[in-house]
């Protein structure tokens, strides 16, 4: 049986990842050639053993270390950007190790990562960069995820502009937003999300979407149903309404987790 992406060459920047794991495994079954990538290429030793692929460092907010991986893949078919960083407490918490973390691994990371290959994809006539947001389009604005807003906000922005930019090359920037997956990561905010009312999902079902919507060159996915997806675009038109049907609702809910005076507990507040 041949796969949608056979002969396709496609890259997994953070495969060592509970979703880029499981978009490494899901990209091998549809026949990608893969290039499993990490900080630590030795930490995905087993993956490769077990679905094929080679192994490259890679550290996304080091530019010539993008350069390097760039080099070694040559022609590129999709880079799933599959990193990311996302602390949830109050912006008062946050330590400045915390922010710059945040805004470099996720924002400035996307943004260099597209750098490094957009303008060889469209010199060869096209290919796929995916970046993933957080819950909703990133710009919901959630309390007590203020800094991690800002960077999925700029991502959702910054590949909307760079769609535009790039109209006509056969280049596309897929903004991504995972519902809450089975992940190591995220296992300890379960709680939260089921509180909120959003279902948990596997890693697969995520990497299943994932790779529907790259396959069909989409710009934009936000999983998780109409909810987001509708909220998102209330809170853009009008926000005070927003908070009064569903923000404020969340707002008490993740006060009651990540607030200072947090009466509910989570394994660990990021
Ligand atoms: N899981 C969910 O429910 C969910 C839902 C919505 C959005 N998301 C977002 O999806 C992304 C992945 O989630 P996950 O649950 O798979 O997280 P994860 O298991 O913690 O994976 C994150 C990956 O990012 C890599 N990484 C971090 N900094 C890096 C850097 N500077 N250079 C290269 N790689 C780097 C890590 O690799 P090393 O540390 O091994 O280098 C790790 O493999 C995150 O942005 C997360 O916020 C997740």
């Amino acid at each position: 049986m041949s796969g949608r992406f056979e002969g396709k060459q496609v890259i997994i920047i953070g495969a060592s990842g509970g979703l880029g794991g499981a978009f490494a495994r899901a990209f091998a079954k549809e026949g990608a050639a893969l290039i499993l990538a990490a900080r630590s290429p030795s930490s995905l030793t087993a993956l490769a053993q077990e679905i094929g692929g080679k192994l490259a460092p890679a550290d996304l907010t080091d530019s010539r270390s993008l350069e390097m991986l760039h080099q070694q893949a040559g022609r590129v078919d999709v880079v799933v950007n599959a990193t990311g960083f996302s602390p949830r407490k109050s912006l008062a918490a946050h330590t400045d190790e915390e922010i710059s973390r945040t805004l470099h691994t996720n924002l400035m990371g996307a943004i260099l990562i597209t750098r490094t290959f957009a303008p060889s994809m469209s010199q060869s006539g096209g290919g796929v960069i995916v970046h993933l947001g957080g819950y909703a389009d990133g710009r919901l604005a959630l309390p007590f995820f203020s800094v991690d807003a800002a960077s999925r906000a700029g991502i959702m922005t910054f590949s909307e502009a760079i769609n535009r930019e790039y109209r006509g090359t056969g280049v596309r920037v897929l903004y991504f937003s995972p519902s809450p997956a089975e992940t190591e990561t995220e296992r300890p905010y379960h709680p939260v999300w089921r509180k909120l009312g959003q279902p948990v999902v596997s890693a697969e079902k995520v990497a299943a979407a994932l790779l529907d919507s790259v396959s069909h060159k989409r710009q934009i996915h936000i999983m998780g149903g109409a909810l987001p997806r509708v909220f998102s675009r209330l809170n853009a038109i009008f926000p005070r309404l927003a908070e009064m049907v569903m923000i404020n609702r969340y707002k008490r809910i993740l006060e009651s987790y990540f607030g200072d005076g947090a009466v509910d507990t989570v394994g660990d507040k990021g």
